[in-house]
C-alpha cells in the first residue's frame, strides 16, 4: 500500500525531472545540429510527466471510489485523446500543421476555462485564508482560457482559408480592446470580494469575445506574429490551470511555452519589422490591405529548359523557397538540382526569410528533411547584401517574402517588413502557378521587372522538368 505522501514525493521527483528535460530541449530545438536531441530530450519529458500523472491518480484511486472513476476518465480520455492524436499528427500535410497548431492551442485554451470553472464550483473545499486568491486564480485563468480559445479558433480559420485573412476593422477597435481589459480588472477585485456564478460567466463571454476580437483584427501578413503569441497565451492558461490544479509541472511548463511563446512573437515581430506591442494589442494601427488589383505591367515567361541553360552557364544561384515549395513538396527536386548544380561548380546557396511558409523554420524543416546541406542555408541577414553579386536567383513559390513594394512603397500593406532583394541580381526565375498575390494579398510587382521571367505551373514538376533537362 502507497503513502499519499509517499505518492506525491515520487511524482514531484519526477516532475523536477520532466521539467529539467523540457529546458533542455527548448535549448536543444535552437540550434540546427541540436535539434533532433532536443525533441528526444522533449518526448522523454513528457513520457515521464505522464507516467507521473498516471502514478498520482493510480495511487490515489487506491480503495476510493471517487479515485477510482478519476483513473477510468484518466484511461478512456488518454486512449481517445491519443488515438486522435496519433490520426491527426500522421495524416496532417507539412502546410497544415500551423493550423493544427492553432487548433491545438484553442484546446489547451478550452481546459483551462474547464479547470476554472471547476475551481469556482470546488471552491468550498479551499481553505479559508486561501480562497481570496484561489478565487483570483479561477478569474485570471479562466479569462486567460477563453481569450486563447476562440482566439486560437479564429487563427485555424484563417489559416486554413475557412475566414478571410484581411483584417477585422470595427469601428473604435482599440477602444473596445482596452475597455474589455479594463472590464476585466473591474469583475476580477468584485469576483474575489463577492464570487458569484454571474461574474464567472460574464468573464467567460468577454474573454471570449476579446479573443475572437483580437485575432479577427489582424491581417495576414501579421499571423505569423499571432500563431505564436497563441502558443505563448496558451502557455499561460496551461500555468494558470497548474495554480488551480496545484500542479507544479503545469506551472513550470505553462510558464516555458508562455515566455518562450513571447520571445518567438517578439523575435517574428523584429523580423516584420512590425511594433511588438501593437500585434500583441490586435493589430493595433495596421491598415486594411489595399486589395489585389493593380497590376503593375507586362511579365515575361521562360521555360524549363531556358531556365536550364541559364542555371549551367551561371557562376552563382541563390534559392529563395516559400510556401509555395512546401505546397508543390518540391524539397526534394529542389534538393536533386542544389546537388546536381554544385557538381558542375555552381555556387548554389539558400536565402530564407524568416516568415517564409506558414510556420517558423517551415523552410529549414523542409531543406533538412531532403538534406539539402545547413552550411548553404542562410538567413535573410546574411545573404540580403549578396543578390547584386548572382547571376539568378530561383523564387521558389515565395511571394510576400520577395516583394520588392515592401522595401520601395511607404503606402504598401507590408511596407517596412524586410525582404529578400531578389531583385537585384541579374536574373530571377519565379516560379509560380498563376500571377496570384501571396499569403498578404499584395501584388507584387517583381513579377513585371525586366530581369524576371515567370516559370508557371506546379513548383514540383517544373523543377523535375529542369533537372530533366540539365541531364540531357
Ligand atoms: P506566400 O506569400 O504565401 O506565396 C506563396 C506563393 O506560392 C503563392 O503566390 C502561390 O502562387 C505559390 N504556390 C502555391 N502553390 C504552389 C505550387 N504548388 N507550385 C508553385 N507555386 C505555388 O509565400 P511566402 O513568400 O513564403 O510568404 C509567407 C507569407 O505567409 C507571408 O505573408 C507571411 O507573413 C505569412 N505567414 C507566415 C507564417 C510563418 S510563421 N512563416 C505564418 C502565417 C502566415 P500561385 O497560387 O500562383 O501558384
Amino acid at each position: 500500500m502507497i503513502g499519499p505522501n509517499t505518492a506525491a514525493a515520487v511524482a514531484g521527483g519526477a516532475y523536477i525531472a520532466a521539467a529539467l528535460l523540457f529546458i533542455l530541449s527548448l535549448a536543444g530545438l535552437s540550434k540546427h545540429d541540436t535539434s533532433r536531441r532536443g525533441v528526444g530530450f522533449g518526448i522523454a519529458g513528457m513520457a515521464i510527466a505522464l507516467a507521473a500523472t498516471v502514478w498520482l491518480t493510480v495511487a490515489g484511486a487506491w480503495g476510493s471510489p471517487s479515485g477510482t472513476i478519476g483513473l477510468v476518465l484518466l484511461v478512456a480520455a488518454v486512449l481517445i485523446g491519443g488515438a486522435i492524436g496519433l490520426w491527426r499528427a500522421r495524416v496532417v500535410e507539412m502546410t497544415g500543421m500551423p493550423e493544427l497548431i492553432a487548433l491545438l492551442h484553442s484546446f489547451v485554451g478550452l481546459a483551462a476555462v474547464l479547470v476554472g470553472w471547476n475551481g469556482h464550483l470546488a471552491a468550498g473545499d479551499v481553505p479559508a485564508q486561501l480562497v481570496d486568491i484561489h478565487h483570483a486564480e479561477v478569474f485570471i485563468g479562466v479569462f486567460i482560457g477563453a481569450v486563447t480559445f476562440t482566439g486560437s479558433i479564429v487563427a485555424f480559420l484563417k489559416l486554413s482559408g475557412r475566414m478571410s485573412s484581411t483584417p477585422l476593422m470595427l469601428p473604435g477597435k482599440n477602444v473596445l480592446n482596452v475597455g474589455a481589459l479594463v472590464a476585466f480588472l473591474a469583475l476580477t477585485v468584485w469576483y474575489v470580494i463577492a464570487p458569484s456564478l454571474g461574474l464567472l460567466i460574464a468573464v467567460t463571454l468577454l474573454a471570449l469575445a476579446l479573443g475572437w476580437h483580437l485575432v479577427a483584427s489582424i491581417g495576414g501578413g501579421d499571423m505569423p506574429v499571432v500563431v505564436s503569441m497563441l502558443n505563448s497565451y496558451s502557455g499561460w492558461a496551461a500555468a494558470a490551470a497548474g495554480f488551480l490544479l496545484n500542479n507544479d509541472l503545469l506551472i513550470v511548463t505553462g510558464a516555458l511555452v508562455g515566455s518562450s511563446g513571447a520571445y518567438l512573437s517578439y523575435i517574428m515581430c523584429k523580423a516584420m519589422n512590425r511594433s511588438f506591442l501593437s500585434v500583441i494589442a490586435g493589430g493595433f494601427g495596421i491598415e486594411a490591405p489595399r486589395g489585389d488589383d493593380e497590376v503593375a505591367g507586362e511579365h515575361r515567361e521562360t521555360d524549363a529548359a531556358s531556365v536550364a541553360e541559364l542555371l549551367a552557364s551561371a557562376r552563382s544561384v541563390i534559392i529563395t523557397p516559400g510556401y509555395g515549395m512546401a505546397v508543390a513538396q518540391a524539397q526534394y527536386p529542389v534538393a536533386e538540382l542544389t546537388a546536381a548544380l554544385r557538381a558542375r561548380g555552381v555556387e548554389v546557396r539558400f536565402g530564407i526569410h524568416p516568415v517564409a511558409g506558414r510556420l517558423p523554420g517551415h523552410m529549414n524543416v523542409l531543406l533538412a528533411e531532403a538534406k539539402v546541406p545547413y552550411d548553404i542555408v542562410l538567413e535573410l541577414d546574411e545573404i540580403n547584401d549578396d543578390f547584386s553579386d548572382t547571376d539568378v536567383v530561383l523564387v521558389i513559390g515565395a511571394n510576400d517574402t520577395v516583394n520588392p513594394a515592401a522595401a520601395e512603397d511607404p503606402g504598401s500593406p507590408i511596407a517596412g517588413m524586410p525582404v529578400l532583394h531578389v531583385w537585384e541580381a541579374a536574373n530571377v526565375i519565379v516560379f509560380k502557378r498563376s500571377m496570384a498575390s501571396g499569403y498578404a494579398g499584395v501584388q507584387n510587382p517583381l513579377f513585371f521587372r525586366e530581369n524576371t521571367q515567370m516559370l508557371f505551373g506546379d513548383a514540383k514538376d517544373r523543377v523535375d522538368d529542369i533537372l530533366r533537362a540539365l541531364t540531357v
